[in-house]
């Protein structure tokens, strides 16, 4: 007898970022974060979990068709072992449940973005793993009490399982167990939020946000700084968010991801996210806000070159055109949200991006999204897992 469950998780990008832990074993945080969910119908990753006493062998997971270990100890090991105890805790209690916890498992994810665009996916996958698991093992938990295990397979993912407007509370408790997610407002508060996603092309690998942060802790005389600040800014973007006060949702979010990029560059050795292009867009969102007066763009970068900016539907043509005029893509670009396209604002200053535009290509691609909601459960026919247990 096997059961099984599919669920597919959001990516989410912070407006106030996470960068540091306190805990590396438990992954808390040194500061409270929060995040827009995006939209799964652009961007999702998918997990099939399956339980089966007929499976020989350890458990076993495939990412995009390719196995991957699940390491004693490591974190996707330890977000099975968290929702199996769960689930062993309610088999004890309910002797009529099938013993899903004493059989093996196989897991199958798959993201709908490239890894090459170096779009985190360790966030919606981690999520959506916690969600099929959660779901094969019928679990009561709330979302909030699933995304402390989520947290422990990546900090980001805990604000995976919430649509909308999403905040990772650091907690003080030493054992982890106030650290978790919650939702600010859902995505039906504030449904003009849209990102338009810039794929920076990026030749070098560069320095994982894990080992990053740990550098940044280590290192930086600035981070004390920024962190005192953060209890603040959190206030300030909560209160943006709840009276959907874009100007200053724009203005914290950007003064946010510099910080977060100055105290990269304050560690040592030094971490460089951001290159030219990055640093192009942020010049050219920074014109249109100036020109417009009021800001109705807003970037954010985490650790890569690839920006996000954030703009309310009505907004968003402008933006597309400048970025489109600016950055000529190599990968012709079809909106799905079809919002079309509008004038620059009145007295917009071209000089600011150098010799009028970017070589093609410089940016890859636009990904145009929006705010959306919370991991989805999907049907048998959704399954990621044939018949053998192996990925389809
Ligand atoms: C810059 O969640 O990837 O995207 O907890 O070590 O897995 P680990 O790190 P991760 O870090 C994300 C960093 C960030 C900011 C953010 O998403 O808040």
């Amino acid at each position: 007898m096997a059961y099984q469950a599919t669920a597919t998780a959001p990516v989410n990008i912070a407006v106030i970022k996470y960068w540091g832990k306190r805990d590396t074993a438990l992954i808390l945080p040194t500061n409270s974060s929060l995040s827009v969910t995006l939209d799964q119908d652009h961007l999702r990753s998918t997990t099939t979990s399956r339980a089966d006493a007929a499976f020989q062998g350890p458990d076993r997971l495939w990412l995009n068709g390719k196995e991957e270990e699940i390491k004693d100890g490591g974190r996707l090991w330890v977000c099975i072992k968290e929702l199996r105890a769960w689930r062993r805790e309610m088999e004890e209690s309910d002797s009529a449940l099938p013993k899903l916890s004493e059989w093996p498992l196989r897991i199958a994810s798959y993201n709908n973005f490239p890894t090459a665009a170096g779009l985190a996916s360790s966030a919606s996958g981690l999520a959506a793993l916690v969600s099929s698991l959660s779901t094969l093992y019928a679990l009561p938990q709330s979302a909030s009490e699933l995304s402390r295990i989520a947290r422990q397979g990546s900090g980001s993912a805990c604000r995976s399982l919430f649509g909308g407007f999403v905040a990772w509370r650091e907690g003080t408790s030493p054992d982890g167990s106030d650290s978790l997610a919650e939702q600010v407002e859902p995505a039906s508060h504030w449904p003009e939020m849209q990102a338009l996603i810039c794929v920076v092309s990026d030749a070098k690998k560069g320095t994982s946000s894990t080992s990053g942060m740990q550098r940044t802790v280590a290192t930086s005389p600035l981070l004390s700084a920024r962190l005192a600040g953060v209890p603040a800014r959190m206030k300030a973007m909560e209160s943006a968010i709840t009276s959907r006060d874009f100007p200053a949702f724009a203005e914290l979010t950007m003064a946010d991801s510099n910080q977060f990029h100055a105290v990269c560059l304050d560690t040592s050795p030094p971490i460089f996210y951001l290159n030219d292009v990055s640093r192009a867009i942020i010049a050219l969102v920074e014109e249109i806000n100036r020109a417009n007066t009021t800001p109705i763009a807003a970037y954010t970068f985490d650790a890569g070159p690839n920006a996000v900016i954030y703009a309310q539907a009505k907004d968003m043509p402008v933006i597309i055109t400048a970025v489109k005029k600016f950055f000529p893509t190599e990968q012709e670009f079809t909106d799905p949200l079809k919002v079309g396209e509008a004038p620059l604002p009145q007295g917009f200053n071209d000089t600011v991006v150098r010799h009028g535009g970017w070589e093609k290509g410089a940016v890859k691609a636009l990904i145009h999204t929006r705010v959306g909601d919370g991991p989805r459960v999907l049907g048998e026919s959704d399954s990621l897992l044939g018949e053998n247990g192996l990925p389809k």
